[in-house]
C-alpha cells in the first residue's frame, strides 16, 4: 500500500532528528572508501528533507559530525569537511527555491574557518524561508552543549542577573544551541546501532525512538514515511496514564 497515504496528516511530527549512521559500512560493502559511503549519504540528506517538507515536517535535525568524530583518522575528517563546505555551497540555491532555513546547532567556533564561513553564509541567505528548517548539527555534543550551558548560567549568577532559584526547565533551554527550536517528537536511528551517542539528551526527553537497519546511504523517502507510521502507531503519554489522553 501507498505508504504515504497511511500517514496521518493531522500527527505528523513536527521535529524530527536523525542520527545518520552507516556510511562507512556501506561504503564497505561497495569496495570503496568510507568517504564515498558520506558522499552517497548526501543523496539520502535531499530526499530526506523533501520527504520531510512534503509530510508536513517543520524541523529536520541531523547529526553531521559530532564532537567525538574528530577522534576519526584526519583524512576522512578533512574529506568529511570538504563535502560539507561544497554540498552547503551547491546548494543554497535549491535550499531557497524550496523555502529550507538552514540552521546549525554546535560548537560552529571549533569548525575549519571555511566550513563556518560557508556555513554562516547559508544560513543568512536562507533565513527568511519558512517551509522547513533544516538544522545541522556539527561540532555537535550534548554534553558539550549542556555544559555550556551551565557555564553561561553560572555566569548570570555570578553577575546577580539570575538567583539559583530562579533557574528553570525554560532558563537551560534557553541556553542550549536549540534555543527557539521546539524539542523533536520523533529521533531516527539508522543502521541497527541501538545508541544516542550524546544527541539532544535535554531535547529528547519525550522523544519516541525509531531504530532501522538501512544503512545511511540506503535510506529514502520511503524509509522517512515508515519511521512517521511507526511513530503514530505509538502513544505517548508524557507519564500519565491512558485515560487521561
Ligand atoms: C555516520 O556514518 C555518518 C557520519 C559521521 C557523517 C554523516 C555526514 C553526511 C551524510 C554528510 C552530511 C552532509 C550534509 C550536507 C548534512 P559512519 O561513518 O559512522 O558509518 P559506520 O558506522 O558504518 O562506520
Amino acid at each position: 500500500m501507498n505508504l504515504l497515504a497511511q500517514i496521518d496528516k493531522e500527527n505528523t511530527p513536527n521535529h524530527i532528528a536523525i542520527i545518520m549512521d552507516g556510511n562507512g559500512r556501506w561504503a564497505k560493502k561497495q569496495g570503496q572508501m568510507r568517504l564515498y559511503g558520506h558522499s552517497i549519504g548526501v543523496e539520502s540528506v535531499r530526499e530526506t528533507l523533501t520527504a520531510a517538507k512534503n509530510i508536513g515536517v517543520k524541523h529536520l535535525t541531523l547529526y553531521a559530525f559530532s564532537t567525538e568524530n574528530w577522534n576519526r583518522p584526519k583524512e576522512e575528517i578533512d574529506g568529511l569537511m570538504n563535502l560539507l563546505v561544497h554540498t552547503i555551497a551547491n546548494e543554497v540555491d535549491e535550499l531557497n527555491r524550496s523555502g529550507v532555513r538552514l540552521l546549525s546547532i554546535g560548537d560552529r567556533a571549533g569548525l575549519p574557518i571555511e566550513c563556518q564561513e560557508e556555513l554562516a553564509s547559508a544560513i543568512e541567505q536562507t533565513s527568511n524561508n519558512t517551509e522547513i528548517d533544516l538544522i545541522l548539527a556539527l561540532n555537535y555534543s550534548a554534553r558539550w552543549e549542556i555544559t555550556n550551558a551551565m557555564k553561561q548560567i553560572g555566569q548570570q549568577i555570578q553577575e546577580g542577573k539570575l538567583q539559583p532559584n530562579d533557574i528553570s526547565d525554560e532558563i537551560i533551554a534557553q541556553h542550549l544551541t536549540t534555543d527557539g527550536i521546539p524539542d523533536p517528537e520523533l529521533l531516527i536511528r539508522t543502521s541497527g546501532e541501538c545508541r544516542v551517542s550524546n544527541f539532544l539528551l535535554w531535547q529528547i526527553a519525550y522523544t519516541e525512538f525509531h531504530f532501522t537497519e538501512v544503512l545511511w546511504p540506503d535510506f529514502k523517502e520511503a524509509d522517512l514515511y515508515k519511521a512517521v507510521i511507526d511513530y503514530q502507531s505509538r502513544e505517548r503519554r508524557f507519564g500519565m496514564v491512558s485515560e487521561q489522553l
